[in-house]
């Protein structure tokens, strides 16, 4: 028997697609009572590939690259957008980064190789990291990057050696750590100063260094950097972020007499999980941003520098999805239903680790109302191990195809093989067409680097 067809709402553009709000990728729409993403029937697609499979929409991917530039460029002339790539990371997401005009964001030597891979312009690239080592350094200095960050005073030592050693001179910027703590809805001024990253600003600590960062050789100190934090909704965090990094570059100028070529805010804008959530949009944190840099820049006398931001999660959380295949099920009367899926803690570790938030359904039952409220619970043995804890879903029966939505950032770079679960394969989807863009592991992969 078929359910009332009530979930189901028309867009704008004639397309019709489940009543999800922003927790939808650009091109999900529901036709014949299938969830189609990028013109696919992710049905057909995960009993072609097999599950878990991440799919990601590449329209929706592009189109907000192309906002963040956009918006960016036009509140703020002289800024970049670099892609933070710990957020999701494969050849393919760089190369169109790269195509989008983007500067990259990369932490760990493993990222940087990944870029170098692609040909991604070393120029554009920054480096992070509050432990790099030695190893690292080198490789990033020697291949050119536009900017190490440092985040400590041991760390300039060893830039500053390595890149003599090269005869170069490295262009780097400071990571300041400037109290303001984000969250959510509400900034807070406390406990944020307990932070493993970046030059502390108690007791003048990130100001004094300034002088030994302008006074140790083959260093070329141009500009600062702070990240307050992610999955941030509060805007007004990034204005007093802001204030506290331009009032930091005016006291520099006034000390050190430099004047500061880059502001690197950082990452952090936050996306909508579940359906009543309603973050700011790309355009409004451009506002907010650029509007701060000039206000502040006027208010202390500073000249405005480039603006810099690293998002992640803004740029791909929404265009990625995970497809699983419902293999048993189990009630416990007055407690639970769990309906458990063929991936898990291995391919999303966020809920396991801190109860994260997604919408899921049916994508073969797209058109029906979520009438059940069920814990998607994953393979792994760990009793904490689900993707979607007490959420709506469709009446689920053993065989259906389970799109969880919001899964594109954080979840693939923080996937593991746990249980020797070969992690899933991930394709892009566009135009009707599907390919895969990193293949499925195999037990062969898993084994490859034993003795
Ligand atoms: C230095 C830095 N930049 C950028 C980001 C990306 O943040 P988000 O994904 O919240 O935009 C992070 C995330 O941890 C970060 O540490």
């Amino acid at each position: 028997m078929s359910l009332p067809k009530s979930d189901l709402t028309k867009q704008a553009d004639g397309r019709v697609t489940m009543q999800l709000g922003a927790v939808l990728p650009k091109t999900a729409e529901v036709r014949d009572g299938h969830l189609f993403i990028g013109g696919v029937d992710m049905v057909d697609l995960a009993h072609e590939q097999g599950t878990a499979l991440y799919v990601f929409d590449e329209v929706d991917l592009r189109d907000r690259m192309e906002q963040y530039r956009e918006a960016f460029h036009e509140c703020y002339p002289n800024s970049e957008a670099l892609y933070a790539s710990k957020a999701f990371l494969n050849k393919e997401v760089l190369r169109i980064a790269n195509e989008e005009g983007m500067f990259l964001d990369v932490s760990g030597g493993g990222e940087l190789a990944c870029a170098r891979a692609v040909g991604f312009p070393m120029e554009r690239v920054f480096v992070h990291g509050n432990n790099k080592t030695e190893h690292e350094l080198r490789e990033a200095i020697e291949a050119g990057v536009g900017r190490i960050v440092l985040d400590t005073r041991i760390e300039l030592g060893r830039v500053s050696r390595i890149a003599g050693e090269m005869g170069k001179t490295q262009k780097v910027l400071m990571r300041i750590t400037p109290g303001v703590e984000a969250d959510t809805h509400e900034y807070i001024k406390t406990g944020c100063e307990d932070s493993k990253f970046g030059f502390t600003m108690l007791e003048d600590f990130a100001f004094n260094c300034v002088g030994d960062v302008l006074n140790v050789p083959n260093v070329e100190l141009v500009g600062f950097h702070c990240h307050i934090g992610s999955q941030i909704f509060a805007l007004h965090s990034f204005d007093e972020a802001v204030q506290v990094m331009v009032e930091f570059v005016a006291r520099v100028r006034e000390r050190y007499g430099i004047e500061v070529e880059d502001l690197d805010m950082g990452g952090g804008l936050g996306i909508a999980y579940t359906v009543d959530e309603n973050p700011s949009s790309i355009r409004e944190f451009a506002e907010c941003t650029a509007n701060a840099v000039r206000k502040y820049c006027a208010q202390y006398s500073v000249p405005e520098p480039r603006l810099l931001v690293e998002p992640g999660r803004s740029l791909v959380a929404n265009a990625g999805v995970t497809l699983y295949t419902v293999g048993v099920m189990k009630t416990l009367p007055n407690i639970r239903k769990y309906v458990g899926i063929d991936g898990g803690m291995s391919d999303n570790i966020r809920t396991a680790l801190y109860h994260a938030d997604y919408e899921a359904v049916i994508a073969n039952k797209a058109d029906e109302p979520r009438v059940e409220i069920v814990t998607l619970c994953g393979k792994h043995c760990e009793s904490g191990d689900a993707v979607v804890l007490d959420g709506s879903l469709q009446h689920p029966d053993l065989g259906d195809i389970v799109c969880v939505f919001g899964t594109g950032a954080y979840c693939y770079t923080m996937s593991s093989s746990y249980n020797g679960q070969p992690r899933p394969a991930i394709v892009f989807v566009r135009d009707g067409a599907a390919r895969v863009v990193t293949r499925r592991e195999t037990y062969e992969d898993l084994m490859a680097r034993d003795i």
